[in-house]
């Protein structure tokens, strides 16, 4: 019989060992262990000792023998790190008296009847991910178990009531489970329990009235759970009780007198339940008691004097309930209390002064209705010792007085929040002193005269808040020497002064106000590099000048910066004319010699310009502040660029050796009929006929059957496109766009790794290379007539496609072909609708790729990407064709910025210097100079200030005479 059991256990087996001899002295204890081990992963090797071909188990890791019996009787595993499921191999064991797999990964369900393991005493399974119910048999035969913890795992279901048969258990803990329903009522009459912890399951009902069976009971815990009614009225019986923890459930009730009896009890946890009635005298005869806590219930009336009884008091807690009257001065006789929490209650007097001369480490007394002056308590003769106080909250009371200067002899002080009383005098100096003060609130109050210098020696500060109180003088730059700051909030007071340039030291800052104060002056640009700001309040002060340069003041909220009448920049939308140059004023009443703009505009032409045009003008200079950032930003571009272009694999080369499949699969549409390419994707795409490249890939010359020659642009973005159907969509709609300055997308080609996009072809080349290359062999460079007809065809290009409400996202000079016939063909434009979504970072990055034609909302989030993004790079393509020169432009030791220089040139009146030299002497400046204007407007930094391109092509009507032009006079 034994034998056809164990071959039956190699046969489970079979996977582990290889079955060679069958050992003739195996025991069951040997077997049983190899194949627990077997069902269990063992990732530490901590079982490696565990080899079925030892005679006896005695020695591997983790088992004991009985010395006599030489049979299992411990397995003691705890925190070795094994996973997987406890299988029946253990059942062998039948001298099994320890079973201990704590704080390991074993998962399933309990499938084994452990309990049934008739030596079996300690079982504990604690700080698994065991899950589902326990059986209902799994405590059948349970008459031997002293100890099972289950705690720590993922139990569920109901406790069965076959519990009760384990009629000598000791210690149960079912803690941290999802335990539900009521506890099995045998429970209540285990009489050898000492250890009952049910903590943080989903229990409910209610606690027999009577539990005197329990009478060893050391520990009751039902913390976290559902239970209802009341504390059992008898729970005194159990006489020798230490540990009582009925918090976070949902009794009620008084707590019965029968408590006192608890003489040996240390731990009284009653908290967050909905408990009424009085704490009377009784409590006083709990002799032992250390920690109290009664928090967040309706207890009412006075605190009782006998709890003056209890010297053995470490920590009361009756915070949140709805104690009245005075602390009974009983209490002075606590003489180990280190903790004491009355908060949220309805306590009167004063602050009583003995409570400081316990040698308390946190008092806590904040909402409740104290009155008198707190001058007396912090007085340092009431101290047996300074270094005990850490925290103190009187906070939200009616205290008067003003903050002793001996405050600063606790130096252990962590917390001092005083806030919302009735608080006079100064800030004493010695705050100074509180080497490891953590929060300083003295908000509410009716403190004045100035922050005190020596602030900053408290510098492990790292909350200091006196909003609402009467202060004056200036912001201390010594608070500079408080590092650790992260919350400065000094709104409400009177304070003056210029804010310190010393508080853009303190990095960590996170929460900054400083609104309602008289502080002027401008604020520091260093502020800039507070990387860490959420919020930062200056309202409704008097301050001026600009908000520093940093992306959270560009996008920092208006309400923030509000009530400054001259605080300027775009958050607050108002120019910061002191700084920047001066506006170009359209004045429609000015006359004749006038070389502004508006005469121009006004005087030959009886156009009506928009209100919005005329706002835009206005308004033209609220820039500079952005280009800082843009600079930096398209900085930060070129570095994400040259990092991209190594993440995707792209460019002919790595095309043509690539394998054919592709293009043998691969779907080619001409959108004028059917058409094929003579020989093949991959020739066409040779490297010698590439014409360029750009953010979306390279482009190649080519020439189809019909000897049509094409460009054809193999996207480098592949990855990013969208699906073949959205691609076919999207394509066929740009497909569909003829106009005479868009160069047309004739067709296209699909793989899904392989998507070619076939354009016109456009001889004559791209316009940056005609203004920044094509130094031409004749010298010859475009005339300002040619120059002024490009910028109206672009504008006319991109007034078409905003039209059709598509953004260009990507104009750039390269971009600008010029036909035959001098006339500019935009390529490239609406390719990021290809993209499965306008995402900002892909934009900036891959697409709006070039230096110094990325509009300054690709940079804030919070600004929407419209198509007044356009309107800014045509701004910065016209100057670049004025003055022939690049938008940023790197010298030796300094960037120069295109509409910068403009602009600053405009202020100087010496414009003239930045026109291209290859035209001077060859210009109308009544042209030029208004279209450099308009240019500026167009490369606003606040969207909403840039003209539409309708607009801009009825101002360059406005802008051109033909019959003046000096050119043409000249040929
Ligand atoms: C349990 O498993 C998790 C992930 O599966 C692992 O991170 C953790 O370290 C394991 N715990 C132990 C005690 O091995
Ligand atoms: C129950 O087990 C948990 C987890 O091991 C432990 O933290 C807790 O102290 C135990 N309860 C008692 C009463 O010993
Ligand atoms: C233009 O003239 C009108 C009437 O003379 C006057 O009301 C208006 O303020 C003037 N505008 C400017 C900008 O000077």
């Amino acid at each position: 019989m034994r034998k056809v059991f164990r071959n039956f256990l190699f046969l489970i087996l079979s996977r582990v060992i290889i079955v060679t001899s069958l050992n003739p002295t195996l025991d069951d204890d040997v077997l049983g262990l190899i194949v627990f081990k077997a069902d269990l992963q063992d990732p530490n090797g901590k079982l490696v000792s565990w080899n079925e071909d030892d005679d006896s188990p005695c020695k591997w890791k983790g088992v004991r023998c009985n010395p006599r019996s030489n049979r299992v009787s411990d397995l003691v595993l705890d925190g070795f790190g094994l996973s997987g499921k406890m299988g029946r191999g253990l059942m062998k064991l039948k001298f099994l008296r320890k079973l201990s797999l704590a704080r390991n990964n074993l998962t399933g369900s309990i499938g084994v009847n452990l309990a049934q393991l008739s030596n079996l005493r300690v079982i504990d399974l604690s700080e698994n991910s065991l899950s589902g119910p326990v059986p209902s048999n799994f405590f059948e035969q349970c008459g031997s178990l002293r100890s099972i913890s289950l705690a720590n795992n993922m139990f569920s279901g109901q406790i069965a009531d076959t519990l009760v048969s384990c009629s000598a258990l000791g210690s149960l803990n079912f803690s941290s489970n999802q335990f539900s329903g009521m506890l099995p009522s045998g429970v209540w009459s285990l009489r050898g329990l000492r250890s009952l912890d049910v903590s943080d399951n989903l229990l409910e009902g209610e606690i027999p009235r009577s539990i005197d069976g329990l009478y060893n009971l050391r520990e009751i815990k039902l913390r976290k759970n559902q239970f209802t009614g009341q504390v059992p009225g008898e729970i005194g019986a159990c006489a020798l009780l230490r540990s009582v923890d009925f918090s976070e459930n949902s009794f009620s009730g008084n707590l019965p007198s029968s408590l006192q009896k608890l003489s040996l009890c240390s731990d009284l946890n009653f908290h967050s339940n909905l408990f009424t009635g009085e704490i009377t005298e009784w409590i006083g005869e709990m002799g032992s008691l250390q920690n109290v806590d009664l928090a967040n219930n309706m207890f009412s009336g006075a605190v009782p004097n006998a709890i003056g009884k209890i010297q053995s008091l470490k920590v009361l807690n009756i915070s949140n309930n709805r104690f009245s009257g005075s602390l009974p001065t009983s209490m002075i006789n606590c003489q180990n209390i280190k903790i004491l929490d009355v908060s949220q209650n309805s306590l009167t007097a004063f602050l009583p002064t003995w409570v400081f001369q316990l040698g308390l480490q946190t008092v806590k007394f904040s909402e409740n209705k104290l009155t008198g002056s707190i001058s007396g308590a912090f007085t340092s003769s009431n101290f047996i010792s300074h270094q005990n106080l850490q925290v103190v909250d009187i906070s939200q009371n009616e205290l008067s007085g003003e903050i002793p200067s001996d405050i600063g002899k606790f130096s252990s002080l962590r917390i001092l929040n005083m806030s919302k009383n009735s608080l006079t005098g100064e800030i004493p100096k010695t705050v100074g002193n509180l080497k490891v003060l953590d929060s300083l609130d003295l908000s509410v109050n009716q403190l004045n005269g100035s922050i005190p210098f020596e602030i900053g020696g408290a510098t492990s500060l790292k909350r200091l808040v006196i909003s609402q109180n009467s202060l004056s003088g200036s912001i201390p730059s010594s608070i500079e020497t408080c590092p650790s700051l992260t919350s400065l909030i000094l709104s409400r007071n009177s304070l003056s002064g210029q804010i310190p340039v010393a508080m853009s030291k303190l990095a960590n800052l996170e929460y900054v106000d400083l609104s309602f104060n008289k502080l002027t002056g401008t604020l520091p640009k260093p502020l800039a590099n507070l990387v860490h700001l959420v919020t930062f309040n200056v309202s409704h002060n008097q301050l001026q000048g600009e908000l520093p340069a940093s992306a959270f003041f560009n996008t920092i909220s208006p309400s923030s910066v509000a009530g400054n009448p001259t605080l300027c920049g775009a958050a607050v939308n108002k120019s910061c004319s002191g700084v920047l140059p001066k506006p170009i004023v359209l004045n429609p009443n000015s006359t004749g010699s006038d070389p502004d703009l508006a005469p121009q505009i006004l005087g030959h032409k009886k156009t009506i310009l928009s209100i919005s045009t005329l706002i835009a003008i206005g308004a033209a200079a609220v820039i500079v502040i952005g280009i800082i950032f843009v600079t930096v930003l398209n900085i930060r571009v070129r570095s994400t660029m040259s990092r991209s272009a190594a993440a995707v694999p792209l460019s002919g080369s790595s095309l043509s050796s690539s394998p054919g499949t592709d293009t043998k699969s691969g779907k080619l549409v001409m959108f004028s009929g059917e058409l094929e390419f003579s020989t093949g994707a991959h020739a066409l795409l040779n490297k010698d006929c590439e014409l360029g490249r750009g953010g979306f890939g390279a482009v190649y010359r080519t020439i189809l059957g019909d000897g049509q020659s094409v460009a054809i642009k193999k996207l480098t973005v592949s990855s990013l496109v969208k699906s073949q159907e959205e691609f076919e969509r999207e394509v066929k709609k740009l497909g569909k766009i003829h106009h005479p300055n868009l160069v047309t997308l004739e067709g296209y080609y699909w793989t899904p790794s392989l998507q070619l996009l076939i354009y016109e072809y456009v001889p004559g080349g791209n316009l940056y290379k005609h203004l920044h290359e094509d130094e031409d062999a004749n010298g010859i460079s475009l005339t300002w007539n040619e120059r002024f007809n490009i910028i109206l065809g672009i504008a006319k290009s991109l007034a078409h496609l905003h039209q059709l409400n598509i953004i260009h996202y990507n104009l750039k000079s390269s971009n600008i072909l010029i036909d035959g016939l001098g006339e500019p063909k935009v390529a490239d434009f609406g390719l990021a609708r290809l993209l499965p979504m306008l995402d900002r970072y892909v934009l900036s990055s891959k697409i709006q790729s070039a230096l110094g034609y990325m509009a300054p909302e690709f940079a804030c989030k919070t600004v929407k990407i419209t198509d007044k993004c356009d309107v800014y790079g045509f701004g910065i393509l016209v100057l670049e064709i004025v003055t022939g020169r690049k938008p940023v432009e790197y010298m030796e030791d300094d960037v120069v910025i295109l509409c910068d220089m403009v602009r600053g040139a405009l202020e100087d009146g010496g414009v003239d210097e930045c026109i291209d030299e290859r035209l001077q002497g060859k210009f109308p400046a009544e042209e030029v100079v208004p279209v450099m204007k308009l240019a500026l407007i167009c490369a606003s930094q606040v969207p909403s200030n840039r003209p539409e391109m309708a607009e801009v092509i009825n101002i360059l009507g406005l802008i051109k005479c033909p019959s003046e032009s000096l050119e043409e006079s000249e040929q």
